[in-house]
């Protein structure tokens, strides 16, 4: 399966990706990084990876349909099966999701429906649950929300911090994604109802 995988930032999802798609047992490849900031760190990690990337600035085009337009076109022409969304910090727009219905997915740092949005972190220990984590999902129009792939918890412990917490979620989400990606591109998941089964599960 050809993975495009979109990003703004530091990239160590995308990271987690490529990694998994080194072995060659993994069912699926990045074939096009795409970043809407020129800086970003994945970028350097792509290259190291020897994956072709792109950069589309939402800056160089007249508005958001536009820009989408250039992101889909420079997927579709690296014959981009499935989109990841790792740390993309754009919002998309319904035609986007639209168009990727179905093939287009996210990883979002909380146990949702719990703290969709930023900040989640510091919202998670403000509110005191015991218990938080990170959701790959499917995209739909409403931000942070669509069918659940996976997800994987971890305990928020007496006296942490948030960037402690940050990163005890974030080893958790560099498994998340490829176990995710692995689901979709076995074909063992099944959408019914807003809901993702995965065919095999015992539940
Ligand atoms: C991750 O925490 C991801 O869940 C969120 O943004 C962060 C991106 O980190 N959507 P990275 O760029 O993958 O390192």
């Amino acid at each position: 399966l050809k993975l495009g995988v979109l990003i703004s930032g530091r990239g160590s999802n995308l990271q987690a990706l490529l990694d998994a798609a080194a072995d060659p047992a993994f069912p699926a490849e990045v074939a096009l990084v795409l970043s809407n900031k020129s800086d970003a760190y994945g970028l350097e990690r792509a290259a190291k990876a020897g994956v072709p990337s792109a950069v589309v600035r939402h800056k160089d085009f007249p508005d958001k349909p536009a820009f989408e337009q250039a992101m889909t076109e420079a997927l579709e022409a690296a014959g981009v099966e499935l989109v990841c969304l790792a740390g993309f910090m754009r919002l998309l727009s319904p035609w986007f999701v639209e168009r990727w219905h179905d093939r287009l997915i996210n990883i979002h740092p909380s146990l949702l429906p719990s703290f969709p949005g930023l900040d989640t972190h510091r919202r998670a220990l403000e509110t005191g649950v015991r218990f938080h984590g990170c959701t790959v999902h499917y995209v739909r129009t409403i931000m942070d929300q669509g069918p659940i792939l996976v997800q994987a918890a971890v305990p928020v412990l007496p006296g942490d911090t948030e960037d402690g917490l940050a990163a005890r979620v974030l080893e958790q989400e560099h498994r998340a994604y490829p176990m995710a990606v692995r689901l979709i591109a076995e074909g063992r998941v099944r959408v019914v109802d807003e809901r993702a089964e995965v065919v095999g599960d015992a539940a």
